[in-house]
Formats: structure tokens, sequence, C-alpha cells
């Protein structure tokens, strides 16, 4: 796949330091985010359940390379709970964010997990960074379309950052918006007279800076932290598509897909939803309909649709 034109020096110098206000920002408002949630990710109770596939996948993939894997440098940490949680299992664990105030939680977080002899955190971007060695994994969490120049950046930390013969182990967006028999399903239910009664339509609207259903979204603000970031923005633009480039450039060992209705459906009926009865219906339904889509997610039609994927790879021949 042919990559496409990086942006200039002087773009991506602009557009990290705008990331990196926004990633200071976001941190900053953490606890209105957590109280009035704008999505399912900011429902720690929900969230956990709708991740525990990926989870699993994880430590499962780092208990079976354990003799190979003793240290790993997470990309865009945010508040540092992947190293938290490799940490636990005895990696050495480096995480590094754009954000000073997302390091500062996660070196908190760490002291407070007991695991902080094991964790290092930097302030700074990944590309700019020089590690004293290289590490035996590399993880990014939902980091790595927050990267200017993609494939660029992808060569540099493979590189530079990765040890030969280690492994890159990623979870990354990889359809954008619902699937479509999703999106018409929950459209009907929203403009059904019973949606018309539960769904809090103001908080959608105003959060999605839609003004009807399925209009278009007017162009956010820049720095509001309940929409992509600058740079996620400009990735989503370019359409770059992960799954592809992943095979045409390294070898791919696993790869599974997550979220077809249960994440967008958690928004529709937890997140905007008015009525305590249906949150509450949603909350007790929610692990059989995660457990029933990721089973489904194992076939390639759905795989399309699903709104994340993780890829866990090597170099090519292992190199
Ligand atoms: C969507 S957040 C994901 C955070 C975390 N991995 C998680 O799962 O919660 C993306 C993060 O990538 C960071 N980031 C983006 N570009 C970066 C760069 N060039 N160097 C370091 N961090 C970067 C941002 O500051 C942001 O915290």
């Amino acid at each position: 796949m042919s990559a496409p034109e990086p942006p200039s020096q002087d773009k991506q110098q602009d557009l990290l330091a705008k990331e990196a206000k926004f990633w200071d920002l976001q941190e900053e408002k953490i606890d209105a985010l957590y109280a009035r949630p704008h999505d399912w990710r900011f429902v720690p109770k929900l969230a956990e359940i709708i991740i525990r596939p990926r989870v699993r996948t994880f430590l499962r993939l780092l208990d079976t390379h354990k003799g190979e894997i003793k240290s790993l440098l997470d990309i865009g940490c945010g508040n540092g709970w992947v190293c938290h949680a490799t940490a636990k299992r005895g990696i050495r664990s480096i995480g590094i964010d754009l954000s000073p105030k997302k390091i500062a939680t996660a070196k908190r977080m760490a002291e407070e997990q007991g695991v902080a002899h094991l964790c290092e955190f930097v302030a700074g971007d990944v590309m700019q960074w020089r590690p004293r060695e290289k590490v035996d994994l590399l993880t990014s969490h939902g980091s790595l379309h927050h990267f200017p120049a993609f494939a660029q950046a992808m060569a540099h930390m493979v590189e530079h950052h990765l040890r030969p013969g280690g492994y890159m182990l990623f979870v990354e967006p990889n359809h954008e918006g619902m699937p479509p028999d999703v999106a018409q399903f929950l459209l009907r239910v929203a403009k059904s007279r019973f949606g018309q009664k539960v769904f809090d339509f103001p908080f959608y609207f105003e959060v999605t800076g839609q003004t009807s259903l399925d209009g278009p979204a007017k162009p956010p603000d820049e720095m509001n932290v309940r929409h992509e970031s600058p740079a996620g923005k400009e990735f989503f633009g370019e359409h770059v598509d992960l799954d592809a480039f992943f095979r045409a450039n390294y070898d791919v060992l696993e790869n599974e897909y997550y979220h077809y209705f249960a994440s967008h459906a958690t928004n529709a009926f937890y997140v905007f939803m008015k009525s305590r009865l249906v949150r509450f219906l949603w909350r007790w339904a929610l692990p059989f309909v995660v457990w029933r889509e990721t089973r489904k997610l194992r076939l390639p039609k759905y795989q399309q649709f699903a709104e994340d994927g993780l890829w866990f790879m090597r170099r090519k021949g292992g190199a």
C-alpha cells in the first residue's frame, strides 16, 4: 500500500502541540467527563465488560511469550493503565505520552498500585525520544492513529525502539462509525415513540454537534474534549486502512476484532438514556451481548465493520 505524503515538519509540530494541549485539557476535565459521560469509555463498570475480550487476549499473549517479553514501550500511554497491568506481571514497562498531565497521573497511579519500581513514564513525543535500550514489545492502545505521518512514524519506532525479533501488540480503530444494520436499528428505535420518550436528545446533539438525528454533524470546536483529538481527526480524514498497512509491512501473528453492537448500543441504551429501567436492563444484558458479538466477530463479514482491531505482529521473517 502506498503511504500518503507526510505533512510538512511545521504542520506536524503544530499538530503535535495542539494534540498535547488537547490531552492535557482532557486530563484536567477528567472528573467532569466521568461524572457526565458522553461515551461508554467513561463508564468504567461497563467499559470493563466491553474491553474484557481484548484484555484477555492481551494477557494470554504476554503469558504465551513470557520468556521473550521482559520489557515494553507503551506508545501514547495516557494514564498508564497498560503499563500498570504489564508491570504487575513483572514486565519492565515504559510509557510515553505527549501530555505532561497524563504522565503525572500515570506516575501517581503506579505508586498507588505498588508498581512504580517497574514503570518509567516519559512526557514527550515518542518520535523525538531516544531509548537507553530497545524493548521486547511495542504496545499501543488507541494511540497510533494520532500520528500525523503514520507510515513514517511506524518505520521509525520499529527501527529505533524495538529490538530485532521483538513483537508489536496494537489495538486501534478498524472501522469508523457504526455497521450499517446497527445504525439503521438504533435510528429506528430513536425515532420511535418509545425512543422519543427515553433518549436524552439534547445531550446527544450537544455531544455530536448534530441538529437532527440523521443530519450531518457541524464541525466541532477545536478543543472540545468530548470530540476526537486534533491528530485523530486528521487520521480519520486520511482513512488509513490499518489492517492492509500491517499486513503489507509485518507478519501478523494474531488478529482479532471488537465492538459490533455492544459499544454503540451502550451509548444508546446507557449513555444517552434517560430511563433508569432501560439503563438497569442494559447493564444486566451487556456481558451476554459482548460474549455473543465476540463469537460473531470471528467471521470476516462482520470484522470489516468492527470498531476496533487487535494486531499482534513481528517484523517480516521475525527479524
Ligand atoms: C486515545 S489516547 C489513548 C491513551 C491510552 N493508550 C489509553 O488507552 O487510554 C491517545 C494518546 O496518544 C498520545 N500521543 C499522540 N501522539 C503522540 C506522540 N507523538 N508521542 C507520544 N504520545 C502521543 C496522546 O497524548 C494521547 O494521550
